[in-house]
C-alpha cells in the first residue's frame, strides 16, 4: 500500500517512499553520502554486505541526529551465502559492521551469486530463507525480502517456506518497467524497490525525458523518480553530489497519465 510519503508493508512496517541508494559509493566517501542525505531529509538509506561500505554507513546514520527508529536502514545477504548457518553468520557480520541493534530490512542480494549469474540456487534460497525467517521471527529484523528475483524464485519461496518476502528489489527504471514481474509481486502483496532508477545515469540524456521534465519545470531524474513511485515502486536513487541528493527527494509533483504513458513507450536504453 502507498500513502503520503510511505510504503505500507503486508506486516504494517512503514517504508519512506525514497530511498538513499549507496550502491558503488566506497566506504571513504559513504559516511560523507549518508550525511548529507539525513541531512537533506532522507530517512531511508539502502546498503549491502556487498557494496563494502556498512561499517561508514552504519556510523554516518549513529553519528546522525536522529532516532534510530526514525531512519530505515536495509542492508542485503551476499550472494554468494546460500545456507542457513552462513546466513545468520553473515547477518551478524552485517550487523556489527553497522553497529545497529536491529535492521529495517534484509534482502536475499540475489538468486544465485553474481560470479555464477542464472545458476538454479533454488534449494540454497530456501535455506537462506529459513534463517531469514528465523531472524525476523526473533526481532532482529523488522522485514524480508528478496533482491533480482525472478517470478520463478519467488515462487519457490512462496511455495516452500512460510511467510512470503514483503520486498523484491529489482532493477527498473523508464523503459524497464518489468510488467510481469510487477504484476505477480502485486498480486503477492510483495513491494517493489527499484534501483537504478535513473538506469545507472544513462537516461537522462533522453530528449523525450528532457522534454517532459522541462513541461512539469523540474529535472529529467526527478522526472525518472517520480515515475517509479506512480508505478507503485520505490526509487534507491544513488549519488554522491550533494546538489543531487536534495534535488532527487523533491518529487512533490504529479505526472499525468498521458505523460506516463509516454513515459511508459520509451525503449530501454540498455537494450538499444
Ligand atoms: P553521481 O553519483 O556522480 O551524482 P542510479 O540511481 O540509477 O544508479 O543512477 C546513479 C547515477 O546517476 C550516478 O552516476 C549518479 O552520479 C547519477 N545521478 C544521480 N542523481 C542524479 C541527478 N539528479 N542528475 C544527474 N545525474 C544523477
Amino acid at each position: 500500500m502507498h500513502k503520503d510519503h510511505v510504503f505500507v508493508l503486508r506486516n504494517g512496517v512503514e517504508v519512506p517512499e525514497i530511498g538513499f541508494g549507496t550502491w558503488q559509493i566506497p566506504n571513504e566517501e559513504a559516511y560523507e553520502s549518508v550525511t548529507y542525505a539525513l541531512k537533506s531529509g532522507y530517512t531511508h538509506i539502502d546498503t549491502a554486505n556487498a557494496y563494502k561500505n556498512e561499517e561508514n554507513v552504519g556510523k554516518a546514520v549513529r553519528d546522525f541526529d536522529i532516532a534510530r527508529e526514525d531512519v530505515f536502514v536495509t542492508s542485503k545477504l551476499n550472494s554468494n551465502i546460500k545456507d542457513y548457518d552462513g546466513t545468520i553468520e553473515r547477518f551478524n557480520e552485517t550487523m556489527e559492521n553497522l553497529g545497529l541493534d536491529y535492521l529495517d530490512l534484509y534482502l536475499i542480494h540475489a538468486p544465485w551469486p553474481w560470479s555464477e549469474v542464472g545458476k538454479d540456487c533454488t534449494e540454497g534460497n530456501i535455506q537462506a530463507w529459513k534463517a531469514m525467517e528465523e531472524l525476523y521471527k526473533a526481532g532482529k529484523i523488522r522485514s524480508i525480502g528478496v533482491s533480482n528475483f525472478e517470478i520463478s524464485d519467488l515462487q519457490a519461496i512462496i511455495d516452500n517456506c512460510e511467510i512470503v518476502p514483503f520486498v523484491n528489489q529489482i532493477p527498473f527504471y523508464i523503459g524497464r518497467d518489468q510488467e510481469e514481474l510487477l504484476a505477480f509481486c502485486k498480486q503477492h502483496e510483495i513491494m517493489v524497490e527499484a534501483y537504478s532508477p535513473l538506469a545507472t545515469g544513462e537516461i537522462l540524456n533522453s530528449e523525450e525525458i528532457k522534454e517532459i521534465a522541462e513541461k512539469y519545470d523540474c529535472t529529467p531524474a526527478q522526472i525518472c523518480i517520480r515515475y517509479c513511485i506512480q508505478k507503485d515502486t520505490l526509487p534507491l536513487p544513488k549519488s554522491t553530489h550533494e546538489g543531487r541528493i536534495v534535488e532527487n527527494l523533491q518529487v512533490d509533483f504529479e505526472i499525468s497519465e498521458e505523460d506516463m504513458a509516454r513515459l511508459d513507450a520509451i525503449e530501454d536504453v540498455r537494450k538499444k
